[in-house]
């Protein structure tokens, strides 16, 4: 288990959520016996209003050759990331031969839209069987974890570098200190730091607590990130909520007193106050509604099972980890999940060892209820999968559909 040198500190833990394996070790059956857990507890840390896993697994144990994400395996991601590219010009974070960098890059997404223009990019991703594929589809990506001392072999970055994004990977970062040194290493004076995170006040609201597990170290509020970066010297200058990952927030750094402070900052920062965001007592509140969700999830499959009713699983997320761990739910319950990623398909989820199938038999396969794990990319499923629905069949989750 890993301690983070600033984040660390006063962190009050208010929650348990058992024992849990890795959310996304999908495992053969020759590995259940010597499957990995640990206890996944959640604090508080009121100085940085930040909202954190208590302690987590050594981020080698997670992103490793096996890593099995891949952020081109929903079309709506990929438009994501084309619009981001789009905005990221027409907002002048981004102009002609300017040098740009993604942390966490993954299969290339989003560095995908640079490929013949005049923009200098290269991602920095740790899992090899990414970077690996990145690199294939001639999109330039390193293999190491973006740290302070890795960044510092980077010697034509440093101090040159207009702009560095990052989606969906801070909140996965456990040193935050030795990132955000990395990132001031690398930028110029003028350069901005722009990055994508599930927002705190979004899995609040949607009591979508399967956002919390082993990767996802933080979940990052406009108060933590704005206090978080006030220490190095850097600004919030910017704040855009986002739709992605069931409601996230993007965030725009840059250099104390070198950038104009959008009114968005201030707008999200009362809102969040007016909501107990920035407070101890949000998140007391956030756990008695886990508690009465996890209570009321438990009460409905079990009536199902109590009439017969044969219930499939959409989507082998990282997610429905902590959803099928934490409520005990597993393959008594569901017979199978659907999945389309093929280092899935075969394999069990984690804990709960519930098989995993391949998508292309979902409609032939008998169910009365299917749980929409994936419920963030729900209105790109309900699309492609319209014939269940005027079948007879139901959906359900355990946030509002
Ligand atoms: P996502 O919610 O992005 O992942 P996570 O909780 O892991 O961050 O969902 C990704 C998983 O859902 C991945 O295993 C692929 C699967 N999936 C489908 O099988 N079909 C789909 O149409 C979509 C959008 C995702």
């Amino acid at each position: 288990m890993f301690k983070c040198k600033v984040t660390q500190k006063k962190i009050k833990p208010f929650m348990s959520f058992g024992s849990m394996p890795l959310a996304n070790g999908f495992l053969k059956k020759s590995q259940f016996k010597k499957e990995f857990f640990y206890k996944m507890e959640v604090g508080f840390n009121e100085d940085l209003s930040l909202f954190q896993l208590a302690e987590q697994p050594e981020a080698k144990l997670m992103f490793n050759k096996d890593y099995p994400f891949f952020t081109s395996s929903s079309n709506f991601m990929i438009n994501h990331f084309r619009l981001f590219s789009k905005w990221l010009k027409k907002n002048n974070y981004l102009k002609n031969n300017y040098n740009l960098i993604e942390i966490g890059s993954n299969d290339g997404t989003f560095l995908n839209n640079f490929k013949n223009t005049s923009i200098n990019f290269f991602g920095i991703e740790p899992s090899k069987n990414m970077s690996d594929l990145s690199n294939k589809k001639k999109i330039p990506a390193l293999n190491f974890f973006f740290n302070f001392e890795n960044v510092k072999n980077l010697k034509k970055s440093i101090g040159k570098t207009n702009l560095i994004t990052a989606a969906n990977v801070i909140c996965h970062v456990q040193d935050l200190n030795s990132l955000i040194l990395g990132i001031d290493l690398l930028l110029n004076k003028k350069g901005i730091f722009i990055f994508e995170e599930p927002y705190l006040g979004s899995m609040y609201s949607k009591v979508s607590y399967d956002q919390i597990y082993d990767e996802h170290v933080f979940m990052f509020s406009a108060h933590s990130v704005k206090k978080i970066f006030n220490i190095y010297g850097f600004d919030l200058i910017n704040v855009i909520p986002q739709v992605t990952h069931g409601g996230s927030m993007r965030y725009v750094i840059g250099r104390a007193n070198e950038h104009k402070i959008t009114k968005n900052v201030e707008k999200i920062l009362q809102y969040e106050k007016k909501n107990k965001i920035d407070s101890f007592e949000g998140c007391l509140n956030f756990k008695k509604k886990c508690l009465e969700s996890k209570f009321l999830l438990k009460e409905k499959i079990n009536r199902m099972k109590s009439m017969d009713k044969k219930i499939v699983g959409y989507g082998a997320t990282s997610k429905s980890t902590t959803i099928l761990n934490y409520c005990g739910i597993n393959s008594k319950h569901i017979n199978c999940i659907f999945d389309t990623t093929k280092e899935k398909v075969g394999k069990f989820t984690p804990g709960t060892h519930i098989p995993i199938v391949n998508m292309k038999d979902f409609n032939k396969y008998n169910k009365d209820y299917v749980y929409l794990f994936a419920w963030n990319h729900k209105d790109e499923i309900f699309r492609k999968e319209k014939k269940f629905k005027k079948d007879g069949g139901k959906w359900f989750s355990h946030v509002k559909l």
